[in-house]
């Protein structure tokens, strides 16, 4: 016989409000919209980090479409295509933030000014197609970093924005790992 005892469920456990309570709640300050008295996380940070990676995500788009069109040469066509490939997939990352950053009653920062500062990645313009291969590279691996910090941060406070940051961290691997192996094929 295995039944768990009441005893046996550990103090910290979350415990579930009855539905009457939820839907008490759910009422109260329904401008807040998604946003709900359960919402764990500081909404303020969250919401800075949220702007801080659609800024990368926004400099990234500029320095791939950038680099699209100003790749030539011999090994040129392949890579021009991926450099497109990842500037669509980077945009569609910039609109899942702001998606998120509105649903959570914060604005979306879309402002070119100071956009390169408030960017993990950087835009590096790179003088050869290899070297633009090296520059996003590098701009993978520190989205990498940034978002798995920031996934490692939001712990289960946030489950929404986490599972977001974790679905971008996914494409930001094989992103890099793209790169990677074009660079090897170059060697
Ligand atoms: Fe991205
Ligand atoms: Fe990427």
């Amino acid at each position: 016989m295995n039944t768990v005892m009441l005893k046996d469920v550990p103090k910290d456990r979350p415990t579930l409000s009855d539905i009457p309570t939820l839907r008490k709640r759910a009422r109260q300050h329904i401008e807040a919209g998604a946003v709900t008295s359960g919402y764990a996380a500081d909404r303020e940070t969250v919401l800075k980090l949220l702007n801080e990676a659609l800024a990368a995500e926004l400099v990234c788009v500029l320095r791939y479409k950038r680099h699209y069109f100003m790749a030539a040469g011999t090994h040129a066509a392949p890579v021009a295509a991926e450099f497109l490939e990842h500037a669509n997939e980077e945009m569609q990352h910039a609109d899942s933030l702001a998606k998120r950053i509105v649903e959570l009653r914060g604005e979306p920062n879309f402002s070119p000014d100071g956009l390169s500062a408030r960017s993990h990645a950087e835009y590096v313009e790179g003088a050869t197609l290899k070297d633009m291969i090296k520059e996003d590279l590098i701009a993978e691996r520190i989205a990498i970093e940034s978002y798995r910090e920031m996934i490692g941060y939001l712990g289960e406070h946030d489950p929404t924005t986490r599972r977001l940051f974790k679905d971008i961290l996914a494409a930001e691997e094989e992103h890099a790992e793209d790169l990677s192996s074009l660079l090897q094929g170059m060697a």
